[in-house]
């Protein structure tokens, strides 16, 4: 008779607790030694509750590969939506990759789709989708924190986005201000491609995320494991090998 594989498996005993939390996209409920940056975050974004569309803030987040750049924002999104809604602010918060999206069209789709979900994916310019997205803002008294992660894929490819999202604004005076940006690049280098007014404009805040020390990475592997594997499944001495060799 065959062996049945999944019953030798399924006898034996699992290390792991969650292994969902390990995934790639699992974004933790915690980012420890991230708190500094959440916190410069909510503070740079603060009008936008106790002002609301008085101001668009404008935002490059920069640093190394795998430090917590798009995890940290997807908390600060979250923190900011919610923090909105229990004062009755409407604030959308939208990540768009755009190393998945990356033209101007894709990205603005991706926006108007998340404003109304059964909206036509064909037959309209850029311009015609940043025109719906400011009038439906406006209909829907809400701002859009716009999160434009591994933004250098879109300034290789199609600038004409970011220079139109930094200015939305610039020629009407004292009118609501619903369109607020955040850019993730790993490498401020790809800035050079844009036009001096642009980079200006992005280059007024850009926070930089510091990479993490043996000592931080000990404790965000601790915090990870502690969450996804059953206790006592690995020795501190073995994660403390793994947070030298990463
Ligand atoms: N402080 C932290 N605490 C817990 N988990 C973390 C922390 N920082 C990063 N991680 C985890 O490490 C992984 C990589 O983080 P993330 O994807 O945010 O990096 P990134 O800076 O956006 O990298 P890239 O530039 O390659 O996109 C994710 O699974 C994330 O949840
Ligand atoms: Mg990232």
């Amino acid at each position: 008779m065959v062996t049945n594989y999944f019953e030798n498996f399924l006898k034996k005993e699992t290390l792991f607790k969650a292994e969902n939390t390990l995934d790639i996209n699992y974004i933790p409920d915690k980012l420890p030694h991230r708190e500094k940056e959440l916190s410069l975050l909510s503070q740079l974004f603060l009008s936008l509750i106790t002002n609301p569309n008085s101001t668009s803030r404008k935002i490059l987040i920069t640093g190394n590969t795998g430090i917590g750049k798009t995890a940290t924002v997807k908390i600060f999104g979250d923190m900011l939506h919610k923090v909105g809604q229990k004062r009755e602010i409407s604030i959308k918060y939208i990540h768009i990759n755009c190393r998945k999206e990356r033209t101007s069209y894709k990205v603005l789709i991706n926006i108007v789709r998340d404003i109304q979900q059964d909206f036509p994916k064909r037959g309209y310019s850029p311009q015609d989708l940043l025109e719906f997205i400011i009038k439906s803002l406006q209909n829907e008294d809400m701002h859009v924190l716009l999160v434009l992660d591994e933004l250098n894929y879109l300034i290789e490819n199609d600038k004409d986005l970011i220079y139109s999202l930094t200015r939305i604004y610039d020629d009407s005076f004292n009118s609501p201000q619903r369109i607020s940006l955040i850019g993730i690049v790993r490498d401020l280098s790809c800035l050079n491609n844009l036009d001096s007014s642009t980079i200006s404009t992005l280059q007024n805040n850009i926070i930089k995320f510091n990479t993490y020390s043996i000592e931080q990475i000990f404790d965000i592997l601790k915090y990870r494991i502690k969450l996804s594997l059953k206790s006592n499944s690995i020795s501190d001495d073995v994660i403390k090998m793994l947070s030298e060799i990463s």
